[in-house]
């Protein structure tokens, strides 16, 4: 398999190729979504929640990230590596400087994704102005969850429509080459993928994004609790992690999930 790049993702937009993400945290699912032909692993600030048991992403730290994110990069060979920037990591220029520079130069990461808008746009232009490519991501963003008081669709409103409409051309704007919409309707998602150059990656946006992510525990059926409407376990129905991995990255890739059962409206 040929290494997945940067530009490389934009083409498959360009061709109406969809992009196939999960997350990974160690070097055995790094392992196992290279031999699926995942597109992109994500190691996902989601890591502490489903793997530290915390109740938020808010106390996951940079020194986290760089120890899984090289853990990831072990398992890979051909798959494009992208790693969050966890919470206040981004909060001024020098700060974002210094833990993308970590992940990539300590954690083997291709990209950093950074979630908002508004003065991230500052960080995102500074990233890509040393030619670290960005991933944005908007709609519900993790690291926002006491002002959003809890994990909530986004932009359901003409208002807050708007606003993500807004925000997602800013960030490509600012630099950003990929952008994760986290539960927005499916129209808006749609409309803001249409309108955009980069690639947009959906999370309980709907079908109509050019590529989607999911948590690969939660995928797999293995996140106590309740899953989230967004997800599915690609393992029932399936035998083994491998092939629900496989299941997924095909179902992707036919536009056959998600469906509208995953979606909001
Ligand atoms: O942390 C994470 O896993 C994420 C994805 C759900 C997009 O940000
Ligand atoms: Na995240």
């Amino acid at each position: 398999r040929k290494p997945v790049t940067v530009p490389g993702l934009g083409a498959m937009k360009a061709e109406g190729r969809k992009i196939v993400m999960l997350t990974a945290y160690d070097a055995s699912f790094a392992a196992q979504l290279e031999t699926a032909g995942v597109d992109v692993a994500l190691v996902g600030d989601s890591l502490g929640m489903v793997v530290q048991g915390r109740s938020s992403t808010l106390p996951v730290t940079v020194d986290d990230m760089v120890y899984h994110t090289a853990a990831v990069a072990r398992g890979l060979a051909a798959t494009l590596l992208v790693a969050d920037l966890p919470f206040m990591s981004d909060r001024d220029v020098p700060a974002a400087m210094a833990a993308a520079t970590r992940l990539v130069a300590e954690g083997g990461a291709a990209m950093v994704k950074i979630e908002g808008a508004g003065r991230i746009c500052e960080v995102i232009a500074a990233l890509a102005e040393r030619d670290i490519p960005v991933c944005g991501h908007l709609g519900l963003t993790p690291q926002s969850v006491n002002k959003f008081g809890g994990y909530k669709v986004q932009g359901k409103t003409d208002a807050a429509a708007e606003k993500l409409f807004a925000d997602a051309q800013a960030v490509e704007a600012a630099g950003a080459d990929l952008l994760v919409l986290e539960c927005v309707p499916s129209a808006l998602a749609a409309r803001i993928t249409q309108a955009l150059t980069i690639p947009v990656i959906g999370i309980g946006a709907g079908v109509g994004c050019d590529g989607q992510v999911l948590v690969v525990y939660d995928m797999l059926g293995l996140t106590p609790g309740k899953r989230p409407k967004f997800s599915k376990d690609f393992l029932a129905g399936q035998g083994s992690i491998p092939s629900a991995i496989r299941a997924y990255a095909d179902d992707v890739r036919a536009g056959a999930f998600p469906g509208p059962e995953h979606s909001f409206s």
